[in-house]
């Protein structure tokens, strides 16, 4: 079948990648897509949330399976649109989006049903907000309510950078009406770590777990960003942590999601802490794949990806086999110098085609490129390429990965030299 990928960043490339490995795949189209996903699929210049175009798209071309990447669409809806001219897509519908969209709502749902996550209180009057602030220690964690491009939420470690936060979000409105409710949360200690999962409504199947680097520079120092890089397995975490993880959140979260009438179809993505004692706590809900965290995951899939969509859309996943290898995945993303504040666009990029031809198993995810009229291609955006090292062990996985990094340059590349350290210690 022909199938649409909705997106354009190192996600949707490592999504392109792994459906063109279905024998099930025929064309393979991407929209808006990037430069390094061209080498994979059709670019179709349509925009993520031109919702009528993309299913004016869909019927034309008739393809038999749509794939929604990134949260935006997601949480406006756009599953609804394919939905409603009866193209197959897999993503989670408007309503039950709503667990990333609206963070009172998934702390209200989590508390409801006994999920462990972080205490919190919420607010959408800005004294009410700051009175309350003012009773609690620090650190302290705010949240805008609504979207805000990863940036909606302050680890404040004093009690002026959580009333600056606070101000930000509710009297300056940087985050626009993302920002008309907050939330205030209990700091939690510990190690994070990604689940994903495919959902199906009642049934979750995970996928192998992850760890991502939020911060730009390394030990965590610095603003946070999309994400730095990325990897699988985590060994030192126990499998018995990650299974716990499963049965006390992310199952009961998806059993609720249905109990609520809002059941969940597509990857819910749980962003977890692991408390010094080895309780899993709930920091956060995605409705879609991890950006970079898709990169390492995907490589380790062994099944066939359109099958598990497939399966997922009508509600068998409890009947396929979900197979995954052993091998261990670091990703490096490589940014532009700058980023997650201001950057330049349009730089050269080299060594890209010298490191297809000197490693031809290398994968390299496209996030922010376009390519010149000569084909040579250039940066287009904060985080420029995902490279994936893969290897029996995290030690080679990590080794491969910065050996490719390495052999590609762009002026101001910034990369993070300790991805996966924590594993190692
Ligand atoms: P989010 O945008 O919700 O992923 O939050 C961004 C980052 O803030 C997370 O990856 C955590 O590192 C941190 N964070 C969020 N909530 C908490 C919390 N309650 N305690 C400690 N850190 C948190
Ligand atoms: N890497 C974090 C995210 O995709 O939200």
């Amino acid at each position: 079948m022909d199938i649409l990928v909705v997106g354009g960043g190192g996600r949707e490339h490592a999504i392109c990648w792994a459906l063109s490995k279905s024998p099930k795949a025929n064309t393979i189209y991407c929209a808006p897509g990037n430069a390094g996903i061209a080498e994979v699929a059709t670019l179709v210049p349509i925009q993520v949330k031109e919702f009528d175009k993309l299913v004016e798209f869909a019927q034309q071309k008739k393809v038999g399976l749509v794939v929604i990447g990134p949260d935006d669409p997601l949480v406006e809806g756009i599953v609804d649109h394919f939905e409603a001219a009866g193209i197959p897509v897999f993503g989670p519908r408007k309503n039950a989006a709503y667990i990333e969209g609206s963070k009172t709502f998934m702390k209200d749902l989590l508390k409801k049903y006994n999920i462990p996550t972080a205490a919190y209180e919420k607010f959408d009057r800005y004294e009410e907000a700051l009175t309350y602030l003012r009773t609690r220690p620090v650190p302290i964690v705010i949240k805008a309510d609504g979207l805000a491009a990863g940036k909606g939420v302050t680890v404040a470690f004093t009690i002026e950078e959580a009333e600056q936060a606070l101000s930000n979000i509710m009297i300056d409105k940087v985050f626009g009406e993302s920002g008309s409710q907050v939330v205030i949360e209990e700091f939690l200690e510990g190690q994070e770590m990604s689940i994903l999962a495919f959902v199906d409504g009642e049934t979750v199947r995970p996928m192998v777990a992850a760890q991502d680097h939020k911060q730009v520079y390394d030990e965590d120092k610095g603003p946070n960003t999309g994400g730095m890089g990325t990897y699988s397995p985590l060994p030192h975490i126990a499998d018995s942590i990650i299974e716990e993880a499963v049965k006390t959140i992310i199952e009961p979260t998806a059993k609720a999601m249905v109990a609520e009438g809002r059941p969940f179809r597509g990857v819910l993505f749980a962003g977890l802490m692991i408390s010094p004692d080895g309780t899993p706590k709930t920091i956060e809900f995605n409705a879609r794949f991890g950006d970079p965290e898709t990169q390492v995951v995907l490589p380790r899939l062994q099944s066939d990806l359109v099958e598990i969509f497939l399966a997922a859309i009508n509600g068998t996943l409890d009947q396929i086999e979900i197979k995954w290898s052993n091998e261990a995945a670091v990703c490096v993303v490589l940014a532009s110098g700058g980023y997650p504040a201001s950057y330049p666009t349009g730089v050269p990029i080299k060594g890209l085609e010298a490191v297809k031809a000197a490693h031809p198993s290398s994968l390299v995810f496209h996030a922010g490129t376009a390519k010149h009229e000569a084909g040579e291609f250039v940066t287009n955006g904060g985080r420029v390429l995902g490279v994936v090292g893969l290897g029996e062990d995290i030690i080679a996985a990590r080794e491969q990965a910065y050996k490719i990094a390495k052999e590609i340059d762009f002026e101001g590349k910034h990369q993070r030299s300790d991805i996966a350290l924590k594993a190692l210690v």
